[in-house]
C-alpha cells in the first residue's frame, strides 16, 4: 500500500515564507483526506510542494511506489490549450513525462476515465467551449488517466452542480477504497470533508493547526478559531454528521 510521510515541509516564494514546519504521520493508501484552511492559507502551496514543482525546505517520503511518477496532481486552474479536444486533454496528460508514443493501452486508458466521468457526450468538444464545471470535470479525468496511487485534487469540485459534486466525492472515496489510492482533496466545504474524508489537515498561518480523523478535527473551537464562524456538527436522522452554521464569529 502507498503512504505519504511530510516531514518538516516548507515553502516560499520569492523568499518570502508560506508554510514551514509541516509534518504528518503517515498518510496510508485507501482513505480520502481533506486539506483544509483558510483563503490564501497555503494549500495550494502545500499541494505544489508536495508534487515537487516547487522546491523548500523539508521531505516528502512515498513509500510503497509503484512506478516513478506515483503522484498525480489536479492544480486548481486549469492549463490546458482551449483548442484541444476533450480526448486529446486528457490523452496529452496520459503522456506526461513518456515518450509521445501512443500504445492502445493509452487508448482504452483514456476511454476508461471518460467513461468512468461520463464524459462521453463531450470526448470531441475543444476544451475552451466548455463550461467552468465541464473543464474541471476534464481535470479530474487528466489526474485520474496516469493511474496514480496518489492524487492531490486542489479544490477539485468548486464549480460543480450539486450532483457531481456529491457524485465526484463519492467516486474518489470508491476509488481509494477499492484500489488503495491515497486521495487529497483541498475544499472549502467542510460539510463534503466531514461526510467524505477519513481525515484531515487544517493549515493556518503557515503551519498545520491540526491534523486527525476529519469528525475529530473538525470541533466547534477549531472552526471558530480558524474559520471564524460559531458552528457545530450535528448528526441527521440519518446518522451524517452536518455542518450547521449559527453566524459569523466576529459579524453579527
Ligand atoms: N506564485 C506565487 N507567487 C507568490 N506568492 C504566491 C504564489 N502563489 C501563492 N502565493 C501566496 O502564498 C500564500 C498561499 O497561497 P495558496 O497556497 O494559493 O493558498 P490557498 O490555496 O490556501 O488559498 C498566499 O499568501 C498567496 O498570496
Ligand atoms: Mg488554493
Amino acid at each position: 500500500m502507498v503512504s505519504l510521510e511530510l516531514r518538516e515541509l516548507g515553502a516560499s516564494y520569492g523568499g518570502r515564507e508560506v508554510l514551514s514546519g509541516i509534518s504528518t504521520p503517515r498518510l496510508e493508501g485507501g482513505q480520502v483526506v481533506s486539506l483544509l484552511g483558510p483563503n490564501g492559507a497555503g494549500k495550494s502551496t502545500l499541494f505544489r510542494r508536495i508534487f515537487g514543482i516547487l522546491k523548500g525546505a523539508g521531505e516528502v517520503r512515498v513509500e510503497g511506489a509503484q512506478s516513478a511518477r506515483p503522484i498525480a496532481y489536479m492544480p486548481q486552474d486549469d492549463g490546458t490549450r482551449p483548442a484541444l479536444s476533450v480526448y486529446e486533454a486528457v490523452l496529452l496528460a496520459r503522456m506526461q513525462g513518456r515518450r509521445l508514443q501512443v500504445s492502445v493501452e493509452d487508448h482504452s486508458e483514456v476511454d476508461r476515465v471518460i467513461e468512468l466521468l461520463d464524459m462521453g457526450p463531450l470526448r470531441g468538444r475543444p476544451v475552451g467551449d466548455l463550461s467552468g464545471g465541464q473543464r474541471q470535470i476534464v481535470s479530474v479525468a487528466q489526474a485520474l488517466v496516469q493511474r496514480p496511487q496518489i492524487v492531490l485534487m486542489d479544490e477539485p469540485t468548486s464549480a460543480l452542480d450539486l450532483s457531481r459534486q456529491i457524485g465526484l466525492q463519492t467516486l474518489m472515496r470508491g476509488l481509494a477504497r477499492e484500489q488503495g489510492l491515497l486521495v487529497m482533496i483541498a475544499q472549502h466545504d467542510l460539510g463534503h470533508a466531514l461526510r467524505f474524508t477519513d481525515a484531515c489537515l487544517v493549515i493556518a498561518e503557515g503551519g498545520l493547526a491540526a491534523c486527525g480523523p476529519t469528525g475529530e478535527v473538525i470541533t466547534p473551537e477549531l472552526l471558530r478559531d480558524i474559520f471564524e464562524v460559531e458552528a457545530r456538527v450535528e448528526c441527521c436522522s440519518k446518522g451524517i454528521p452536518q455542518l450547521m452554521v449559527d453566524r459569523h464569529a466576529r459579524h453579527s
